[in-house]
């Protein structure tokens, strides 16, 4: 049974804790002496430590990646956040491990939402987009994939059912674009939102940890998308070949930027408002989130947002009466980064959707999802 979480970790600052971890991941380094230390990533579902293990390396029991374990050890403080400093390690019986304790998921319901998503699709007008969205949630394998996946590894919507939430905000945003500009089709962009991700739940797995497929890295979303879309178009006798083209174009051009990763710019306005509606959520998701888990121990700003780039600040905090408004009492976030050298993540996401965007050309990294902590890993929309 799960005592300790990672959000708890503040609250044992210079104490010394057991408690029980899923890796995320695990790497052997050097300190400065040339001597191997062992530093993991541990999350559980409600969020993710740094953990550090300086000595007798070999003297721990083999485990890896999406292992769970027990760790004793201290709870440091680096750069202002819990940082453990461990002690001792086992890998954990699967008898004293509930799943629910170290997989992050949607609030929502997924049935819920996957029954709401079937009533946006069953309002579509037109009856070929209609029918091939309905033919695609019909699918039992897309259907699960769908109630489940995350809609990245880390960057945004990054638990389970979080590809579901993305998908059911864009159609909010949709209906609302569209009644504020009446010339936009709100068919399309309806059948955008629920298209243009849906290669996630093939580019990605998620059976414990968030990581990519074999083809998830050989293809990406997009093309897993579009293979899709045309594996349920064949079988739908009479699907007008141009429309088909103009909804392959929505899902292509949805990133936005050839250097987003996509191979064509919007080339209608559906296609802008949808690109831009899309970054809105992303981008917005992965900043509640680190605002939400951030364990940063004291200070008006988060640490840096991977995804987007930045610290983010703690607008009520800084705010409250008692703050006096003056300036937020700390140095710039950049700049804290940069007095503790190497031990800090690097700032740039490997393949993220998200924030600064150009982040989906570059390779792929496994990671996990947790509640929050916008990560390398994949993009944010
Ligand atoms: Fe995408
Ligand atoms: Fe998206």
């Amino acid at each position: 049974m799960k005592q300790i979480f990672v959000r708890d970790l503040p609250n044992y600052v210079k104490q010394t804790i057991a408690a029980f971890f899923l890796v995320r991941s695990k790497q052997t380094r050097q300190k400065k002496s040339g001597e191997p230390y062992l530093s993991m990533t541990l999350v559980d579902r409600s969020g993710e430590v740094e953990a550090r293990c300086w000595d007798n390396l070999a003297a721990l029991p083999a485990f890896d990646r999406d292992d769970f374990i027990k760790i004793k050890g201290a709870v440091d403080v680096f750069n202002n956040k819990p940082q453990l400093t461990v002690h001792k390690l086992r890998r954990a019986e699967e008898s004293e491990i509930e799943l629910g304790d170290y997989l992050a998921c949607s609030a929502r319901d997924p049935e819920e939402m996957f029954a709401e998503l079937a009533a946006v699709v069953a309002a579509v007008g037109d009856p070929n987009l209609r029918a091939l969205l309905e033919a695609l949630l019909a699918d039992p394998a897309i259907a699960a994939g769908v109630k489940r996946a995350p809609a990245a590894t880390s960057l945004h919507h990054a638990y389970l059912g979080g590809l579901l939430e993305h998908i059911l905000s864009l159609c909010g945003l949709c209906r609302v674009v569209a009644a504020h500009y009446g010339s936009l089709n709100l068919d399309l962009l309806v059948a955008a939102a629920v298209l243009h991700d849906l290669g996630k739940i093939r580019e990605l797995e998620y059976a414990r940890s968030a990581s990519y497929t074999t083809e998830g890295h050989l293809l990406g979303h997009i093309v897993l998308g579009l293979q899709m879309m045309a594996e349920k178009t064949v079988a739908l006798p009479g699907f007008p070949p141009r429309l088909r083209a103009v909804l392959e174009h929505l899902v292509v051009s949805h990133h936005g930027e050839y250097e987003f990763g996509s191979p064509k710019l919007p080339m209608f306005p559906e296609a802008m408002v949808f690109h831009f509606l899309d970054n809105l959520d992303s981008k917005l998701n992965s900043m509640e989130t680190q605002l939400r888990t951030d364990l940063k121990l004291s200070g008006d700003w988060t640490g840096k947002n991977v995804a987007l780039g930045r610290a983010l600040l703690r607008r009520e905090q800084y705010l409250r009466p008692e703050a006096g408004g003056g300036a937020a009492a700390e140095p710039p976030p950049e700049a804290q980064a940069e007095a503790h050298g190497n031990d800090v993540h690097p700032a740039a996401p490997a393949d993220g959707e998200a924030g600064s965007r150009p982040v989906e050309a570059r390779a792929p990294q496994r990671t996990l999802f947790t509640a929050g902590a916008g990560k390398e890993g994949d993009r944010v929309s």
